[in-house]
Parts: C-alpha cells; structure tokens; sequence
C-alpha cells in the first residue's frame, strides 16, 4: 500500500512538461487508467502503488528522484545561467522533474560528480556544515606534492581571509608526484584551490569521484547521467 494522492498530483509531479491542468484534459480525452479502469476525473485520488497507465505507458510514483551527473568542465552549476550550459541541461528527457536542482557546486572547470535532485530535504542534509559528510576529490598539481602535505591538512588549515578548515585527508599517488586525492567534510568556495595554494602549489585539474561512500561510477561518461536506486541513496550521507 502506498500513499494516496490526487491523480492529476500524481502524474504532473513525474512530468516536467504536464500541468493539472493538462491532466484534466487528458482524462477527458480518455487517455488514462487506473488500475484497468478509465479515468474520468483528474480530481480523484488514487494510490501511489496503483497501476496508472497514460496512452498505454505505465506513470511510476517516486517521491523523489536522485541522479549522479559526471559533470564536465565548461559547465555550470546552476538551473539557469545566461550564457552557459547548466547541469540540468544535461539532464535525459525521462529523467527530469520539476523542482530538479544541484546539491552543491562544483566550479566551472571542476569535473565529475554532482548529485541533482528534487528532494531538498536530503540536499539540505548532505550540504550542511554540520554533517560533515566527505566529499572525495582527485587533484592534479602544477608542482609535486610533499610528504609535508598530510599534516598540514590534517591540522585544519587556514585558507585566505581567516577561514578556518576542518581537518583534510590527503593521500599522494605512489606512482605520480603531482596527482592526490582529498577527502574534504565541508564546502567552501574554492576551497581546495585555496588549500593549495596555502602551500605554495596550485591545482591544474580538479574532479570530484566521491560524495559520502557513494563513488562516482567510472564507466559514466562525462556529460551523462545515472539514476540513483533509492536503496543506495542513504550512502551519500554516510561517513
Ligand atoms: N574545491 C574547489 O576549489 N573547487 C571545486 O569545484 C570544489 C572544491
């Protein structure tokens, strides 16, 4: 048993494109079932585990929807932006919602994984700086790093403008000087460019592979997008 709700609420929740008001002229015009039945009224309530079918194609019910973007540079994050693509441009036609946004940013010329989705109350949970849920990033530096490199992050470092960091993990590649990873438990702007540049490097490429214990799937190509199962959406908060 699901939960019941107005069918025109039902379906126009799961279809960017599709008004109440268009849901009602659907059902006049005969194009919707519930569970078999026609249905004549936009109006009435149905359940959310019925079988709603608009001309022939089942409308499944989810609250909410969860997608992982391998977000390439150029590329920003944001619904709308004048003049460049958004992530939500990215977005494949029978994945999009209304109310469909970014939790959380990358720069423009940061890659890899950006969630997006409806569901603000998640959003909230995982972007607050209370949570400190990890985020995992992949950094190329212009200069190689140093064995120094660990405690400085591990102290908490102090950024430019008196900002205080939580405490970092650092991990140098063993195979090349100048790539790392960073596991960061907040978001400032800018912020692993700004530790960087604290100890004299700087960052030449910059990907995020990880939001909580869920890693960015490397087969996902840039640009494209994942839906995310709601049995694994809990791992985008875990620590
Ligand atoms: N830190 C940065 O400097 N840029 C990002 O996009 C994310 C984290």
């Amino acid at each position: 048993m699901g939960t019941r709700i107005r069918l025109d609420r039902l379906i126009s929740s799961q279809m960017p494109d599709v008004s109440r008001a268009d849901v009602k002229k659907m059902c006049l015009k005969c194009r919707i079932s519930v569970n078999g039945k026609l249905a004549r009224r936009s109006d009435a309530h149905v359940d959310t585990d019925d079988e709603i079918l608009l001309d022939g194609e089942r409308v499944c019910y989810k609250e909410h929807i969860y997608i992982m973007l391998n977000k390439p540079q150029g590329v920003v994050c944001s619904t709308k932006d004048g003049e460049s693509r958004t992530v939500i441009d990215l977005v494949p036609p029978h994945m999009r919602r209304k109310g469909l946004f970014p939790a959380g940013r990358l720069d423009k010329d940061t890659e890899g994984f950006v969630l997006l989705t409806d569901d603000g109350e998640l959003a909230h949970k995982m972007l607050s700086p209370k949570s400190h849920v990890p985020k995992t990033y992949f950094v190329r530096l212009a200069q190689p790093w140093e064995e120094s490199y660990e405690t400085a992050f591990e102290q908490g470092m102090t950024i430019d403008g008196g900002e205080k960091c939580l405490p970092a993990q650092f991990t140098g590649s063993k195979e090349n000087d100048r790539e790392c990873t960073l596991v960061l438990h907040e978001g400032k702007f800018h912020q692993v460019k700004r530790m960087f540049k604290i100890l004299g490097n700087e960052v030449v490429f910059l990907k995020r592979i990880a939001i909580g214990k869920m890693v960015l799937r490397q087969d996902l190509a840039l640009g494209s997008c994942l839906e995310i199962m709601h049995k694994d959406v809990e791992k985008l908060l875990t620590k």
